[in-house]
């Protein structure tokens, strides 16, 4: 008998259940014993308190398509992982527990950056894990793409799309706040794919002069209107240059919701010009995943269940220079995958005319 246990961890995102399918699919397609399933719930939450169910081949039929996750999920910060929780449950040892008492042989673990960190320390304390790099944000280390990210990649273009004709008929300038934590995959992405005329990054500090200066231009080229992408990170020079603690106080001291709004109200203070912001959100993180995402995402499935049939435990699935593989665990947890400011796309956007407000 072949127990393995599915677990999906942090934010969600739209290929999830593709991916958990693929798992079990191929498990169930290859495995030379008979094969019981735990969907483990609510992520590391339901590994930690013992909320799990018994899962047959029909619960990954049909789910290919469908967004979120079947087994739910939550967030369990790795910094706290080994402070007790409120009701004095010890996180690492009641994982441990619960691992054995399934009688597991093999744990898939779909998560981002946080996630893959906790998967590691599991890993080291003996259990068998496999992660697969899940998440909208891309900056997953070690793999150059993760399932979700393609997908929100096509929600924020559709929103910049939708957001041409009013600010076309209004000759407004728009500020489209897009979502990537402390990177800019996506509003990179996005933005050239949605025509955006400025683009504002983490990994490229602007400067609100530029900024400004690349609106006023686009007005002068007979440009009715202007598109703003804005990353949820993105941070001006001076910002960049503050210690991090500093930073940090200053964005608990916003009076404004998010970063769009400080840039929509600078930008209408030092122009003539009607500014209005446009929030995608979580919309991004929703619906269902795109061709590419269930395509990587099934590939990641069948690269997991094919990797535990070896044996080859403590890793992640990965594409590499467009080759699946897997990475040691170790070598992935805790480091992030940035945007190269001087990459291909930013290079080409830059030529195009796009603004990163860095010149
Ligand atoms: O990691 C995915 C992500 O959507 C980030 O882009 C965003 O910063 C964060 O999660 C939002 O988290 P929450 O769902 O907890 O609001």
């Amino acid at each position: 008998m072949l127990r393995i246990g599915l677990l999906t961890s942090g934010g969600d995102c739209q290929a999830l259940n593709a991916t958990m399918r693929g798992i079990v699919k191929t498990i169930l397609n290859k495995a030379k014993e008979p094969v019981e399933i735990w969907g483990i719930e609510d992520g590391y939450q339901g590994l930690i308190y013992g909320r799990w169910r018994k899962m047959e081949w029909r619960d990954f039929s049909g789910v290919l398509t469908q967004g979120g996750t079947i087994l739910g999920t939550s967030r369990t910060p790795f910094k706290y992982l080994d402070q007790p929780e409120a009701d004095g449950v010890d996180k690492v040892p009641a994982m441990k527990k619960n691992y054995k008492k399934l009688k597991l042989d093999c744990l898939f673990m779909l998560g981002g950056n946080g996630s893959t960190k906790t998967a590691n320390r599991l890993s080291k304390e003996g259990l068998n894990v496999i992660a697969l790099p899940k998440t909208i944000d891309n900056d997953t280390w070690g793999t150059d793409i993760t399932f979700g990210f393609t997908s929100a990649i096509d929600v924020a273009t559709r929103c910049i799309d939708d957001i041409h004709t009013t600010a076309s008929s209004h000759g407004r300038v728009f500020v489209v706040e897009i979502m990537g934590h402390k990177v800019g995959w996506i509003p990179l992405y996005a933005g050239v794919a949605g025509g955006a005329d400025v683009i504002l990054i983490p990994e490229i500090p602007y400067d609100m002069d530029n900024v400004v200066e690349a609106i006023e231009r686009r007005e002068r080229d007979g440009g009715r209107f202007a598109i703003v992408a804005v990353a949820e990170g993105a941070i001006t020079k001076e910002e960049a240059a503050m210690p991090k603690k500093a930073y940090k106080k200053k964005v608990a001291a916003r009076v404004q919701p998010s970063v769009a709004y400080d840039i929509a109200e600078e930008i209408a203070r030092r122009t003539d010009r009607e500014v209005r912001v446009a929030v995608p959100g979580h919309t991004q993180r929703g619906g269902a995943p795109d061709a590419q995402d269930r395509i990587f995402a099934t590939q990641c499935g069948v690269e997991a269940a094919l990797a535990c049939l070896r044996g080859d435990f403590g890793v992640m699935i990965a594409k590499v220079d467009d080759k699946m593989c897997h990475v040691p665990l170790a070598s992935v947890a805790g480091k992030l995958k940035y945007v190269d400011p001087e990459g291909d796309l930013v290079r080409e956007a830059k030529a195009l005319g796009i603004s990163f407000g860095d010149e």
